[in-house]
């Protein structure tokens, strides 16, 4: 039977930019200054210990991270047309490759810390289905990244998946439209229902059960644990029976292998459909390649695994803070001195063009959002991007996204970064902003 459920409008409070520039470069300074002591004491990102044991974890600041990352190369340039202003080349981290120095070395060896995912944070006595795991593993001689849940008895797995099946029969609602908060709560109700109508079910797996169905069928089934997480930045899947990798905010731990695997390519499949799914698009053997993004605004790249993608599915989700980075953030990371921030201030506000490049994640869209809170509120904003990333909280912006062609074969339905790019220019933008330029966009 097919149960009707009434699907509630979410109101979406809307956030104001407040924020009053000066024209004034030492005002600015003395601002930027203010904000970034007091701002220094917050911890606003967890990042991974400096040793110990998963008992007594150490948790290291931001500034000490700075320590510990690899050496940056600063440079002193004079900018001649504006006397009086000294400004500094933006700090070039030192490449990837670099190799780790001994004490770097001892201190991975050392790694071993535990936290919770699932709940983030939970509260006393509440029990917590999925923990992270990092540490050292001797026989790798590499740190890895372990997502530890609750067992499940050989036959609670099929209780799992019966469960799975009943609910798909059951239910005919888009979890994505009715809230996360309501679908669980719906989930819940269903779950008990079904389980109170298997025979031998443990009334003390029933949480594990629920679990496991709720993390299937509304979160992203084995990775979901990875989307909690907040000190991930990506998550690549390279293909079946490889182990998924995460990239770590922790600048020492960088790119680790995790013990998730997609053993089986049917799965892996399904998971690239499921994923395309949940970004409003439609992957296929025509059109194997996707780029969206997820509702919490991960950003998605995904493969079908066909001739183009040799060792199956693959696919890599860039995870974003959960507040957008702001400029403060900038300065405390050390990517930008309020120096150089006060500068491109007063060039946005004097409608100064500007251009950011640099290696793949190397944070050229958290740099452009940053500097997008410099435009002043009342300001016309339009942006323009391939996959939606920008969060601004600006009212009066207007955010573009380009769209693939509807029909396979044909650019019927196709709308480019140009085509929104020439119309942008129609819609009296004081601001037009392009995430990113690859293309013919670039030539106007
Ligand atoms: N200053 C920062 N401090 C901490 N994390 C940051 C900072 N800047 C960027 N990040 C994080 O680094 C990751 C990559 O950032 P971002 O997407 O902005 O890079 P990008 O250069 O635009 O990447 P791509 O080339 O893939 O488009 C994101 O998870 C982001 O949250
Ligand atoms: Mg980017």
């Amino acid at each position: 039977m097919t149960k009707r459920v009434k699907i509630k409008k979410i109101k979406v409070k809307k956030t104001q930019t407040g924020h009053k520039p000066s024209h004034k470069a030492t005002k600015i300074i003395k601002r930027m200054k203010a904000g970034y002591m007091s701002q220094r004491k917050q911890n606003y990102a967890r990042f991974g210990p400096v040793g110990g044991s998963s008992s007594k974890e150490t948790y290291m600041f931001s500034s000490e991270k700075e320590t510990m990352a690899a050496p940056a190369v600063t440079q002193k340039v004079i900018i001649k047309e504006a006397p009086g202003i000294e400004i500094s080349v933006p700090k070039v981290p030192a490449p990837l490759s670099t190799p780790l120095s001994s004490d770097e070395k001892e201190m991975l060896r050392n790694v071993n810390v535990t936290y919770p995912l699932i709940p983030e944070q939970p509260k006393r006595n509440e029990k917590v289905y999925a923990y992270a795991r990092i540490r050292w593993d001797p026989k790798r001689n590499e740190i890895v990244y372990s997502v530890i849940e609750p067992d499940l008895t050989e036959y609670n797995r099929k209780v799992v998946e019966v469960v799975k099946k009943e609910l798909e029969e059951r239910l005919d609602i888009d979890f994505m439209k009715i809230g996360e908060i309501r679908a669980k709560e719906l989930l819940s109700k269903e779950i008990r229902d079904i389980i109170s109508d298997i025979e031998g079910v443990d009334p003390s797996s029933i949480d594990t059960i629920q679990y496991y169905v709720k993390r299937d069928i509304i979160g992203l089934g084995k990775i979901e644990p990875f989307m909690c997480d907040h000190d991930i930045e990506d998550i690549s899947c390279d293909g079946e029976k490889i182990p998924i990798y995460i990239y770590h905010r922790n600048p020492l731990f960088g790119s680790i292998m995790s013990n998730i695997i997609f053993e089986d390519s049917d799965d892996l499949n399904t998971f690239a459909m499921k994923l395309s799914q949940k970004c409003g698009k439609s992957i296929s053997v025509a059109e194997p390649i996707v780029e969206g993004a997820l509702p919490d605004g991960s950003r998605v790249h995904a493969i079908l695994g066909t001739d183009i993608a040799r060792r199956g599915s693959n696919f890599t989700i860039r995870k974003f803070t959960k507040i957008p980075l702001t400029p403060i953030h900038m300065i405390e990371s050390g990517v930008i001195d309020p120096i150089q921030l006060a500068y491109l201030w007063m060039a946005i506000e004097n409608r100064k063009s500007l251009l950011i490049s640099g290696g793949t994640a190397s944070g050229k869209t958290s740099l452009l959002n940053a500097l997008s809170l410099f435009i002043r509120p009342s300001m016309k904003i339009v942006s323009i991007e391939d996959t939606p990333e920008l969060r601004l909280p600006h009212p009066h912006w207007i955010p573009e996204v380009a769209r693939t062609a509807i029909s396979e074969g044909n650019k019927a339905g196709e709308v480019s970064l140009y085509d929104l790019l020439k119309g942008s220019l129609r819609q009296r933008p004081d601001y037009i902003i392009v995430g990113e330029v690859r293309g013919q966009e670039a030539l106007v």
